[in-house]
């Protein structure tokens, strides 16, 4: 595992964060998660150019081009010699005394190159349990801030009932998981949530669009409720690090069968394909 912080590579238990560093302070920032499977990114580009709306998104001026990011990556990828591995990677307003106003500094760009430690198969074979919380986050969750404090409260809610992940809704409508794209099947046809300023348009998201184009399964982006999804005959949650998990129970409702469905399996068969 290797660290990055603006231009040099380092330990990653380094002090390298000065105390007036913007990220740190009020969480003034952006970031990305990449996957690497075998030496080689999935959706590179896509999560690069996600990386820079975000930027844009809250006004970080950022000189880099998609090519600049995608080197930046890919060369601290090698340098880790890791080859199953998460990108981490933030970039924030940089370095300055404490001050809500933006301040005239360069921005920071750190990363951190890990080992992937994917989920254990046999949740992915059993399906994983699920609560159902109230999206208590901001108007922008499209843009993926370093302010993550509803998301960290409501997994930490769900991983103490011995869920996997809280899957949010606000007035009854599902938005997303904490950190995960949220999907049923009914009918066998998949629904998840628009791509509006109130999810994350999930990388994985894209993915799965795209295989359920190619499998000829109808992929349809609108709004479900919760009763919806305890009556699904099939719920799952995508990201980059759990890729596609399904949830076989949520708060006391079986899914389906109680086990991972068809159409789930499926995806996700077609998924590990274009991961190989
Ligand atoms: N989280 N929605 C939220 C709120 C997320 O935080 C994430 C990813 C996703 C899925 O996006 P993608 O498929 O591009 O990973 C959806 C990352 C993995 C994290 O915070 O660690």
């Amino acid at each position: 595992e290797i660290g990055y912080v603006n231009g040099k590579y380092v330990s990653l238990d380094e002090a390298v964060i000065p105390i007036d560093e913007r990220g740190h302070q009020f969480g003034d920032g952006v970031y990305e998660v990449i996957r690497f499977y075998n030496g080689k990114p999935f959706m590179l580009v896509e999560h690069v150019e996600r990386l820079i709306n975000s930027s844009k998104a809250i006004r970080l001026p950022i000189e880099q081009s998609v090519e600049d990011f995608n080197q930046l990556i890919l060369q601290a990828v090698e340098k880790s010699e890791l080859k199953d591995c998460n990108v981490y990677i933030q970039i924030t307003r940089g370095i300055a005394t404490r001050l809500h106003l933006f301040p005239n500094v360069p921005v920071s760009i750190t990363m951190t190159v890990r080992e992937a430690k994917p989920p254990k198969p046999e949740m992915r074979d059993n399906g994983v349990k699920a609560i159902i919380l109230d999206d208590e986050r901001w108007a922008n969750c499209y843009i993926k801030s370093l302010n993550l404090l509803p998301n960290i409260l409501a997994k930490q809610t769900a991983d103490e009932a011995g869920c996997y992940e809280a899957i949010l809704n606000r007035d009854g409508v599902v938005t997303e998981g904490t950190s995960s794209n949220a999907y049923i099947i009914k009918e066998g046809k998949i629904f998840t949530a628009p791509l509006t300023k109130q999810i994350l348009p999930g990388i994985t998201r894209m993915a799965v669009k795209r295989i359920a184009e190619k499998l000829n399964i109808d992929f349809v982006e609108e709004p479900f409720t919760t009763d919806l999804l305890l009556s699904a005959d099939e719920v799952f949650v995508t990201s980059t690090t759990s890729e596609i998990m399904p949830i076989v129970k949520i708060d006391d409702n079986s899914i389906g069968n109680g086990v991972p469905g068809p159409v789930t399996k499926r995806l996700y068969e077609q998924f590990q394909l274009e991961i190989a």
